[in-house]
This record gives C-alpha cells, sequence and structure tokens, in this order.
C-alpha cells in the first residue's frame, strides 16, 4: 500500500542556496524532531471569530479567546488524530498530541524507515553547521492521506535571517533610538510592565550578550531595561548581528514594557503550533519576526499535495494557507505578530539577481494575519543631525529627514521587500487602500504581480545604518529587520496606553489611517525594484501617495496614533 508520492523538490532552496554542501548520509542514530500538522477542524468559524476580534468596528473587537477555546475549536478529530499517532508510534518515535499537530522525536533511521527515504547531511559553507533531510523520493501510506497536512522538519534548509552587521565607517550618519523618538514623535511616550514584548529568533539559536546590552544601553542612554525570561534555548556565547538588533531596538523604542526573549527552533508552523501550547500565562503579547523567504518556497513535505521547486508550487502554498490559519489562531488569543517584510524587494532572495520577469512575495510578511513593516530610509539631502547620547557625541546621528524607500540603489545595503500574496488574497481591512494604489501609477504590468493577493508591507520604518553594540564593537546594519522591532516596540507602547493587548493589529492601523492619515508620514519617493545583489531589475512597486506596496502606509507618529486608537475605541 505505498504510493510514490514525489521527489522531493524543497532541494528547489539548495538551487538558490549554494551554501549547503551535501556531506554524508545521515548517521542513522541521530535524533530529529519534527511536527505533523494534522487537519483542522472548523477553519471558517476560525476566520469569523478572528476577523471579528480584530476588527475596532465588531462588537466582538478586543473579546479575544483562549487558547484552550481555540484549541479544542480546531482540534482534528480524534479518531484520525490517533490513527496518525499510532502509525508514528509504530516506527518508535516518541510523540505528543495537540489539537490539531503531533510532535514527534525519532531517529534517522525510523524516519527512512517509515517514509522509505534517504536523508543526507549538508554542511553550510561558512558556519559549518550541519542539518540532516530528506533527499530524494519518500512514500506515505496511502491510508495517510487526507490525514496529514504536512510533515514539518524533515526537508528544506534553515532560512538565513536577515540583519548582516558591518563595521562602522568614518562620516556615515547612524539611526539611534534618539532617531526613532525624534522621527516618530514619542518623546516621552511611556511603557507598562503589563505588556510583555519579544523577539523571535528561527531555526537555531541566536542569541545576544548581556554585555553588548548593557553597553548599548549606555551609550544610546535609553533607560535600562532586562530581559526577564528566555524561552527555548540560548546560547549566550554567540551572539549574532539578528537577534542583537532586535534585542536591542525592541527594548529601546517599547521602554516600559517586559521584554521576552523567544528561539524557535523550526520554522513558522511550529511557532504558531508552539505559541498555542504554551499556557495562558506563556506567551508574549507581542511578536517581532525578522524573517523571511520566497512564499513558493516554503516546501514540506505531504501525502495530499506535490512537492515545491521545478515540480510547482502547490504544496508551498497549501502550506502557507494552513500557517496563515494558524495566525489566525494566534491573533484569535490577542497576541500581535509584526513581521519584517524582506530585504531583497520585490523580487526577495530566492531571485537575487532578478532574472525572473515577475515580482515573487516573501513570507510571513505576505500573510493577511501578520502586520508587515517595510524600510525607509532618509533622503540623504534632508538629514538633519543631533542626539545627546554618548554614542552621539562621539558619532553623527540622525535626528530626522524625508523618508524614502530604503534601497541599494540609493545607498542602503538592502531594498525593502514589498509585493502581493499568490495565497491569500486582499483582506477587507485593507482593500480601499490596495484598489487605490493598484489603479495608480505605482504598479508594474498586470502579468508581474497578483492583484487580487494580500498586499505588503502595512506600515514602514527606518531600516538604514543602525547603531548595535555586538560582540564588544560598535557595528552598523541595514534591514527590514530592525524596522519590524522598532514597529513592534511602538506597538508595545500603544497597547500599553490601551491598557491591554492589541491582537491582530493591522486592521486598527488602517482604520487609524482613515480617521487621520497624518498619524502615518506618507513615503512617496522611491521603490523597491531592486534586490540586495542587484538593481538591474525592471520590475517592482513605486512608492506613491497612499498606501504603496514597498512602504505601505508609511512610517509611524505615534503620539497621533495614540489620539486616533482612543478615539476610534472610545477610550
Ligand atoms: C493570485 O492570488 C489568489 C489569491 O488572491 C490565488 O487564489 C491565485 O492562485 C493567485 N494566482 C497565482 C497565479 O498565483
Amino acid at each position: 500500500m505505498l504510493r510514490i508520492v514525489a521527489a522531493l523538490a524543497a532541494l528547489a532552496a539548495a538551487a538558490a542556496s549554494p551554501m549547503w554542501e551535501k556531506v554524508a548520509r545521515a548517521p542513522k542514530h541521530e535524533t530529529l524532531d519534527f511536527t505533523v500538522a494534522t487537519p483542522m477542524s472548523n477553519v471558517d468559524g476560525l476566520q469569523a471569530a478572528f476577523e471579528a476580534v480584530s476588527d475596532p468596528d465588531s462588537p466582538k473587537y478586543g473579546m479575544f479567546m483562549t487558547k484552550s477555546e481555540i484549541n479544542e475549536m480546531t482540534a482534528t478529530p480524534g479518531w484520525m488524530k490517533n490513527e496518525v499517532l499510532t502509525w508514528l508510534q509504530s516506527h518508535g518515535h516518541s510523540c505528543s498530541a495537540r489539537s490539531d499537530s503531533i510532535k514527534c522525536r525519532g531517529s534517522v533511521g525510523a524516519v527512512e524507515k517509515m517514509l522509505s527515504a534517504r536523508m543526507h547531511t549538508y554542511q553550510h559553507s561558512k558556519t559549518g553547521d550541519l542539518v540532516h533531510q530528506l533527499d530524494g523520493s519518500y512514500t506515505f501510506p496511502a491510508s495517510m492521506e487526507g490525514k496529514i497536512d504536512f510533515v514539518s522538519g524533515l526537508s528544506g534548509f534553515p532560512v538565513e535571517h536577515l540583519g548582516r552587521a558591518r563595521a562602522l565607517t568614518g562620516g556615515e550618519q547612524f539611526t539611534v533610538p534618539e532617531t526613532i523618538v525624534s522621527a516618530y514623535n514619542l518623546q516621552g511616550a511611556k511603557g507598562s510592565s503589563s505588556i510583555t514584548q519579544a523577539a523571535v529568533e528561527f531555526q537555531g539559536y541566536p542569541a545576544y550578550a548581556q554585555d553588548d546590552l548593557t553597553t548599548f544601553i549606555q551609550q544610546t542612554a535609553v533607560p535600562s531595561f532586562d530581559i526577564v525570561k528566555k524561552v527555548g534555548p540560548f546560547n549566550g556565547n554567540e551572539p549574532q548581528p539578528e537577534s542583537t538588533l532586535d534585542v536591542e531596538y525592541l527594548g529601546a523604542v517599547g521602554g516600559g514594557n517586559t521584554n521576552w526573549y523567544w528561539t524557535e527552533q523550526g520554522w513558522m508552523l511550529e511557532f504558531a503550533q508552539d505559541l498555542m501550547n504554551a499556557g495562558e500565562s506563556g506567551t508574549p503579547d507581542i511578536v517581532s519576526m525578522s524573517y523571511s523567504w520566497s512564499e513558493e518556497d516554503q516546501c514540506q513535505i505531504s501525502p495530499n499535495a506535490p512537492s515545491c521547486g521545478a515540480g510547482g508550487v502547490a504544496g508551498s502554498k497549501a502550506f502557507v494557507a494552513r500557517v496563515n490559519a494558524e495566525f489566525a489562531k494566534v491573533g484569535l488569543n490577542g497576541i500581535t505578530l509584526v513581521a519584517s517584510s524582506g530585504d531583497s524587494g520585490a523580487h526577495g532572495r530566492t531571485d537575487p539577481m532578478c532574472q525572473r520577469p515577475i515580482t515573487t512575495p516573501s513570507f510571513p510578511a505576505s500573510s493577511p494575519n501578520v502586520l508587515a513593516v517595510g524600510a525607509t530610509q532618509f533622503d540623504a539631502s534632508t538629514i538633519t543631525t543631533g542626539g545627546s547620547s554618548p554614542f552621539c557625541q562621539a558619532n553623527s546621528c540622525k535626528m530626522g529627514g524625508t523618508e524614502i524607500v530604503c534601497s541599494t540603489k540609493t545607498g542602503a545595503a538592502i531594498t525593502s521587500g514589498g509585493g502581493f500574496s499568490n495565497v491569500a488574497s486582499t483582506p477587507s481591512y485593507q482593500s480601499s487602500q490596495v484598489a487605490a494604489y493598484i489603479s495608480g501609477p505605482g504598479v508594474p504590468a498586470a502579468g508581474d504581480f497578483n492583484s487580487t493577493g494580500r498586499g505588503y508591507p502595512d506600515v514602514a520604518a527606518l531600516g538604514h545604518a543602525y547603531y548595535i553594540q555586538l560582540n564588544g564593537e560598535a557595528m552598523a546594519v541595514d534591514g527590514t529587520s530592525a524596522s519590524a522591532p522598532v514597529m513592534a516596540g511602538m506597538l508595545g507602547l500603544l497597547a500599553a496606553k490601551k491598557g491591554g493587548k492589541l491582537g491582530h493589529v493591522a486592521p486598527l492601523l488602517y482604520k487609524i489611517y482613515e480617521a487621520d492619515n497624518s498619524a502615518f508620514n506618507d513615503v512617496t519617493e522611491g521603490n523597491n525594484f531592486c534586490t540586495e545583489s542587484s538593481c538591474d531589475c525592471t520590475t517592482g512597486f513605486k512608492a506613491t501617495k497612499g498606501w504603496d506596496a514597498a512602504t505601505g502606509l508609511g512610517s509611524p507618529n505615534h503620539f497621533k496614533m495614540e489620539k486616533a486608537m482612543m478615539k476610534i475605541l472610545n477610550l
């Protein structure tokens, strides 16, 4: 009763990722963690409940449900989950069932036997990291068809995180917390210890160093803050640019809020599942995620869907749709997900030389159930400098200017990601803004993007030349990786003012824009045609007046956002 499903082409990522080299057959005794997603019940009911609690106009706005209520609502039918569990356990894996997934730990040998497959070990050419994954064909028994959506964790390479640091260069002007306070009008804004904000890092355990954090706080003269809770493994000996940037700016901008740090071994499916199984007080209120990868290259193995890569993208699309539903659960519980829009323009990291004639959306930014944040930079001729912190006394710090799209074309190291999903349709909260944009001059030819899709980013924030303290040194970094924690910190301040969780916040922000469009600094110059590596790209999205797929509604004006929010919510 074995059926050949597909040759694994998750390894499309291999083509885009020459960094990973096959070194050997994976050792049979090696232990693996994987997650089996079983079908969710009541997806329509989930979506309706999620939209109601997220929509400021709904009588149910803000009436978040508990994790156990939500998990019960979407639980896989017991008989079906038991069949899958029995099958997994018969192969010797140690598994525990959740509402609509099964988490397992097993050996390479047992996985190979279960799927009649081979696993190989791959090594990263720079970091030396090892990954064991399926290689070639695999099979599921026909009896599992329709009972397993995906098995996640056995295929695909870790996605490179976005942040990359460089040494400071003389004559450069830096973005520091004082820049954010001055440019985004948040002088005197106060957080609250009852609001919890967390940076999350995926696939491995990138860390920050406490010494760096202490120096950063001293150098930037921000109110002192600590990371009071770490969830997941942590290797403090290896601070990395991404995690360091996230922690430093989330804590500095969301001053007064409680800071957590979360590492997730897996990817988006595992993260959403872990959030929903962490207990009612085991999760942060606001999550900042600075990770992104092509929406059509999120390949996981499945008995139902064809594989990704050369064979087509249906498997990846099904995976993205499932994770979007997972994010709806997270939002229904009141947690705010903030995602950076990606650093490689409208083409993304799987098309770094813009060889495709069309744009390629990135996930999770392309999910309508997160707040996606793009990047801006100041137009060089408009920059004002200043700042009284020790760092700004010794270096030139930016205090303000006119924002344009952050792009390699205009001197940044990255280009703000943006575009339209090929999986999720335009959500109603943004439909009028998106309709105005696609009928205007900012979009490429109709065949280059999906005009019925969810448009992103929703908002933007500075993404160029941030000072961070890393490994005992002052470094500079560019990225939507900076924009996301900055925005997440500002949302933490909004949540403190509101006096509780914001949940899925995008509908509220579009409502604020409609009530007072000066609550956002509109960005009207620049585009995201370029990638990180090339500017020879003929297609992408231009910034225009109003919402656009390079900078969304624009960058935030904190006190104006706050005022409009209080009015909309009758607080
Ligand atoms: C365009 O997006 C819609 C969702 O709005 C999707 O159903 C459709 O398949 C997408 N088209 C392509 C060519 O991917």
